[in-house]
């Protein structure tokens, strides 16, 4: 009877219609994450690796073997981290990982797919297996060396980074390195930092938080501490980490097997 149906009940047309396709949208992305559409095909790792070496290899290096001074971590020791998945994998690319540096990447979701299928192609096989050392003397080696100054779980002190995880973050060649040369790589938020204060004393410590005016850090008594920078008599910044060097004579290669076998155990 009338020419044209009234506002509302082009609305209700519309309606369905929206939500039906937010349905589709939403269920599409949804099949989308459940595994990896480009699984089977081997291009998809060669375009992925190009994509990673433009976008993802200045944090993450070229070989995705991470870089330590930024914290990036290992890719190719992704695979080996307890409970991850393909999914979990394409989110944490997608989304970022907040409270890091690790930017969010508003890719069509195919690239994302291809970037999981290269870090599938470089991951380093097995390297579970690789950890041969005797856990037990690792943990008493552990308290009696290290727990001083690193925590695990909630135990140890907190001069050095919490350790627990660090076996699937960085390669055993990297984390040997930390161990018999720790001022190689001196790990973000750990910096160390010599002061002499208004009162003519030395304090060494970690640079934990500054600004222009002053500076927080936690000394090597793992006090945390202020101080103003116009009150410091001098600073100095190009000093050895504040973890001892572990030679050999110290820690044989074995026992340092030992207790990298006991970290691995906190993954
Ligand atoms: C600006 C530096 C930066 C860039 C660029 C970057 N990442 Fe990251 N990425 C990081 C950092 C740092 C972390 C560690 C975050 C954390 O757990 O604190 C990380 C974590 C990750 C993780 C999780 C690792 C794990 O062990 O859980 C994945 C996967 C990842 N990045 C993949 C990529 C890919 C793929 C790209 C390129 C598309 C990329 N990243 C680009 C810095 C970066
Ligand atoms: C006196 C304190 C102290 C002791 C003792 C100590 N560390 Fe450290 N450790 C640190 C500090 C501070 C850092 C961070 C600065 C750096 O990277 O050198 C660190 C860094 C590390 C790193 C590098 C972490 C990373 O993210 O790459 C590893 C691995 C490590 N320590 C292992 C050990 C082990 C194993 C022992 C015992 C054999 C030990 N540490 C003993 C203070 C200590």
């Amino acid at each position: 009877m009338m020419s044209s149906p009234p506002a509302s009940d082009k609305q209700m047309t519309f309606f369905p219609l929206l939500i039906l396709c937010i349905v589709l949208i939403s269920a599409s992305s949804v099949n989308a994450q459940q595994t990896n559409p480009l699984a089977s095909d081997p291009r998809a790792a060669r375009a992925g690796g190009v994509i990673f070496r433009a976008q993802c290899a200045t944090c993450h290096g070229a070989d995705a073997k991470g870089i330590n001074s930024i914290d990036a971590p290992d890719l190719t020791l992704l695979w080996t981290q307890a409970g991850v998945t393909e999914n979990r994998v394409f989110d944490q690319i997608k989304q970022g990982v907040p409270g890091s540096i690790m930017p969010a990447h508003d890719f069509p979701d195919t690239e994302i797919w291809m970037l999981v299928s290269y870090l599938r192609s470089v991951a380093v096989a097995g390297s579970t297996l690789a950890f041969t050392g005797n856990r037990e003397n690792g943990r008493t080696l552990f308290v009696n060396n290290c727990s001083e100054c690193h925590r695990l779980g909630n135990s140890g002190g907190s001069l050095g980074p919490n350790l627990s995880n660090i076996t699937s973050t960085r390669s055993q060649a990297a984390l040997r390195n930390a161990v018999r040369e720790p001022s190689d790589s001196l790990r973000n938020g750990y910096k160390p930092i010599s002061l002499r204060t208004s009162d003519n004393s030395n304090v060494l410590g970690i640079i934990k938080s500054e600004d222009a005016f002053s500076i927080q850090i936690m000394d090597n008594k793992q006090r945390l501490r202020g101080f103003v920078k116009s009150e410091l008599i001098s600073s100095r910044r190009d000093i050895a980490s504040l973890m001892p060097e572990f030679s050999a004579q110290q820690l044989s290669d074995a026992q340092l097997d030992d207790i990298l076998s006991f970290l691995n155990q906190w993954r």
